[in-house]
């Protein structure tokens, strides 16, 4: 059994085949989903899917490319959602993304401190999307004493070093489909280092689609090659690390 520790089903790529797409992350033993807000209305069909469906899970929180939304009212909106919603586990996708810096850099930084000040009332772990902004984002972490809830670090890119820091603060670390890319070499030294008891994997879909199904649309049952790759790093058999992970998911979202 696995568990897909971060999905995006209210794409509109999943609007037709849904029920197939969950069908088939069965299939593939998928026991668990969770289901990661970016936005108001994304966090609202978290929300949905975790009511509608038994083994999915929502996370709701501002991503950083739309940071320059969050205002006092839609984070007293998150709040009560957060609160009220039966099954919303986390708060996320939250953090900095200053790759495209859809959102100004002082206001991500400032959604980012927000939502984690929310998470500490709300007594909930948080699921950080840090790209090309680690040094930021540790410092952000510390500076805010994330560590009092914990989380995940979403589809980790950053060093062994970053990932050690984040660990030292009660953080997990989540691999997705980029470990299975040819050009990976980095990151791979970056699973290699990561104790197994941190680890999650995730298909982030319908985004970043692993090897060998890569330029497809990606769903969770494809976990199960980002959960191959790290039983090949680690040298486990598969079993071991869909047995760890899931351990590990249901840990860190206290599932
Ligand atoms: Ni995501």
């Amino acid at each position: 059994m696995l568990i897909d520790s971060h999905a995006h089903l209210d794409d509109r790529r999943f609007q037709r085949d849904i029920d197939k797409v969950l069908e088939r992350a069965k299939r593939a033993g998928v026991s668990k989903i969770i289901h990661v807000g970016f936005d108001k209305q994304s966090s609202v069909n978290a929300c949905k899917m975790a009511e509608k469906y038994e083994n999915i899970y929502a996370v709701v929180g501002v991503h950083p490319h739309d940071a320059k939304d969050l205002d006092d009212d839609l984070l007293e909106f998150l709040y009560d959602i957060a609160r009220t919603k039966k099954k919303v586990v986390a708060i996320g996708e939250i953090g900095l993304d200053y790759y495209r810096n859809l959102s100004p850099k002082d206001l991500q930084k400032k959604a980012f401190v927000r939502q984690i000040a929310l998470a500490k009332e709300l007594d909930m772990p948080i699921v950080i999307h840090d790209r090309d902004a680690h040094g930021d984002t540790v410092k952000i972490m510390q500076e805010e004493r994330a560590g009092r809830v914990g989380g995940i670090l979403h589809c980790f890119s950053g060093s062994w070093e970053m990932a050690r820091q984040c660990i030292e603060m009660g953080f997990y670390i989540s691999f997705a489909g980029p470990i299975t890319f040819s050009n990976a070499k980095r990151i791979l030294d970056v699973v290699a280092s990561t104790p197994l008891d941190r680890i999650l994997v995730e298909t982030d879909c319908p985004y970043l689609t692993p090897e060998p199904n890569r330029g497809r649309r990606n769903e969770p049952a494809y976990v199960k090659h980002v959960a191959e790759k790290v039983a090949e790093i680690k040298g486990v058999s598969f079993e071991e690390i869909a047995r760890i992970t899931t351990a590990n998911t249901k840990e860190a979202f206290r599932l």
